[in-house]
Formats: structure tokens, sequence, C-alpha cells
């Protein structure tokens, strides 16, 4: 019987409807013994032995672990896959699936938390309160800011209409922005520099490509509104953090709302971690109860269905092409 290992420690304790409809398609379950982390390429391997698919999180499927392992399917818990070797899946065959619709509200009530916490000092204030220091100082409100949103995407969208709900003026940046839906919306779609030069507030909404990866950077960082916000829940690769650590260093940027790190966890050096205007989350912006089941749920049932010869529909298989004469 095919073999599908489940790898985010998240799922290994909850009976999930995942398991189930994978069980009943007829494969079996495996997760990684003692709740073995697989971020490494080697551990990764070696997990893959007798695996025809992985129900997965953020491991990193590298042109190696893919030409050494015998997969089939890779459905991702999740819409990003930049931890995918596109290409080389496609090569060897490989279905990727993502969980389009199950996360965007997740992450922007993350970006918008993340947002709140920054805009009223909550970094500092917290710990003041903690430590017995009783400092009342005003702030900006947010309400009236304009926010600038890089990627108008599902993620982008939602956090869109909520920022109108809260006051805020919202304007976007994406090459394939849906115009009807800016329309519509009163979005006003800028370009990235024009988006710098006016948002009080940027926040990262897009994927990991090789034209994102570390967009922001000393150079774009200069262009932002001195006193600007920062808030990335997209992915920490996008970011130059030394050149942000400097940013937030000088108050050109007055705070930094963070979900996502170039390396994960963050490093304990990091420079970030010694500001006080910067709030912090373990990349758990994803990650609220409903879209976690609801992410799981879509990713087993997009292994169920490619092991039963259904190719699985809306917008869930990345690498498309492999449509035509796909077998398990
Ligand atoms: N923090 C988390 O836990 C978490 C959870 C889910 C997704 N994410 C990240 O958020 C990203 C976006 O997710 P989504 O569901 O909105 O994806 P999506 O595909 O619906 O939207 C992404 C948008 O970004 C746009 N885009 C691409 N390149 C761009 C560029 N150079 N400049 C401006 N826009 C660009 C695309 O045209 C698209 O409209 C994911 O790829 C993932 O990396 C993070």
């Amino acid at each position: 019987m095919p073999r599908v290992l489940i790898t985010p420690h998240l799922l290994y304790e909850l009976d999930l409807p995942c398991r189930r409809a994978i069980e009943e398609a007829g494969l079996e379950v495996v997760y990684p013994p003692n709740a073995m982390s697989l971020m490494d390429p080697t551990d990764l391997l070696k997990n893959l032995d007798g695996v025809a698919a992985v129900l997965a999180g953020m491991e990193p499927f590298n042109p190696e672990v893919l030409a050494k392992s015998n997969l089939r399917v890779i459905a991702r818990a999740g819409v990003g896959y930049d931890a995918v070797d596109m290409a080389a899946a496609s090569k060897q065959g490989v279905v990727v699936t993502i969980t389009p619709g199950t996360n965007e509200i997740s992450v922007a009530e993350q970006a918008l938390s993340l947002l709140f916490g920054v805009m009223r000092g909550q970094p500092g204030r917290d710990q003041e309160v903690r430590s017995g220091v009783w400092k009342r100082v005003p702030l900006p409100r947010l309400s009236g800011k304009t926010i600038g949103l890089v990627g108008l995407g599902r993620i982008g969208r939602a956090m869109a209409t909520r920022c109108q709900g809260i006051g805020l003026k919202v304007i976007a940046s994406d090459p394939l922005a849906d115009a009807a839906f800016a329309a519509k919306h009163d979005i006003r779609l800028v370009t990235l520099d024009e988006l710098y030069a006016e948002a009080d507030i940027v926040s990262l909404h897009t994927p990991a490509t090789p034209e994102t990866v570390r967009m922001i950077n000393a150079k774009s960082l200069a262009k932002m509104k001195p006193g600007a916000v920062f808030i990335n829940t997209a992915r920490g690769s996008l970011v130059d953090e030394t050149a942000l650590a400097d940013a937030l260093r000088s108050r050109h940027l007055m705070a930094a709302g963070l979900d996502v790190f170039d390396v994960e966890p963050l490093p304990l050096d990091s420079p970030l971690l010694a500001l006080d205007n910067v709030l912090l989350a373990p990349h758990m912006g994803g990650l609220d109860e409903e879209s976690l089941e609801a992410m799981a749920t879509m990713a087993g049932r997009s292994i169920a269905e490619l092991y039963r010869g259904e190719w699985p529909g809306n917008g869930r298989v990345v690498n498309e092409e492999l449509r035509a004469g796909w077998k398990w």
C-alpha cells in the first residue's frame, strides 16, 4: 500500500479529516519518528524512503531530494510553494498542490494584529508596564493613514477590505491585479515606487519568486516615507534583514511587524531582536485553528483524488502542465 508522510507537527495528534480521506482512498499514513523536524534535506530524504506522497509543511524539496526519492505528489498545507523546486518537481513528474482559499483570513488577521500592535507601540509598552514603568506618550492614529499592499492576490484582497473597515486608504501594486476588484473597492493601483512614496504602511503579500526575493533592501527602504511602518506576513526571503534593522534603528521606519524571516526559527543573534520597535511572531500568519483544519483537509483530499485518478480542481495543482498523461 503506497505511503503518505504527513510532516507538519501540528497534524500529528489531531484526528483530522485529512487522515481519513487519505486512508479511505487506500493509502497508508506515516509520520516522521519522534516528531522529528524535516527542515534539513538529509533528514527529509531519509524519511522519504518508501513514501509516495507528502502532506507537506515548509520542507526543502530541492532537486537532490526530488531526484533521490520516488515521490508522486507533494501536497502543501498552505499556499506558498517556494520550498519546492518546481522545475525539478515537474521534471520528475511530481504533482505539487496547494490549498487556495483556506488561510487568507488568518494571514490578514495576523498582519492586522501586527499593524495594530506596532502602531500602539505595544512591543515596548508591554515591557515597560511589566517592569513598573508607567509612560503615557501618544502615538499617531492608524485610521486615515494610507496602506500600500504589495500583492493583491487572495491575502492582499482579504487585507484590503479589512483595512478599509478600519478607516485606512488602500493602494496596491501587483502586475496581475484584479482590476475589477480594485475598481469595486476603490483601490488605486500604483507602481512599486509610487507605493513606497505614498504609503504610511507597507505590507507584503507576494510570493517569493526570483523577482521578489530581497525586494525590500536599503534602496527600497530609502524610498519609503520617513516614519513608515513595515509589515511582512509573506516570506522572509523578500527582505534584506540587515538593511531593515538599519532602517528601524535609525528610526527612518517607525516600526515593523514581522511574521516571517529569512532563517526560521529566527536566530538569536539577529539584529532585529535588539530593537524595541519590532513586533515578532513565529510564522503563524496562516495558522489559526480554522485554517489549519481547512488546509490539512484540502491537502489530504488532493492526495486522495490523485490516487483515485481524479485531477484536483480550483487552482490546487501548481504544475498543471503534468495533467495530460500523468499517472500515480
Ligand atoms: N505568514 C504565513 O503564514 C503565510 C501564509 C500563507 C501565505 N503566505 C505567503 O503569502 C503569499 C501570498 O499568498 P496569496 O494566497 O495571496 O497568493 P496569491 O497567489 O493569491 O497572490 C499573490 C499575488 O502577488 C502578486 N505578485 C507576484 N509578484 C509580484 C510583484 N513582483 N509585485 C507585486 N505583486 C506581485 C501576484 O500577481 C498575485 O496577485 C504566499 O505566496 C506565501 O508566500 C504566508
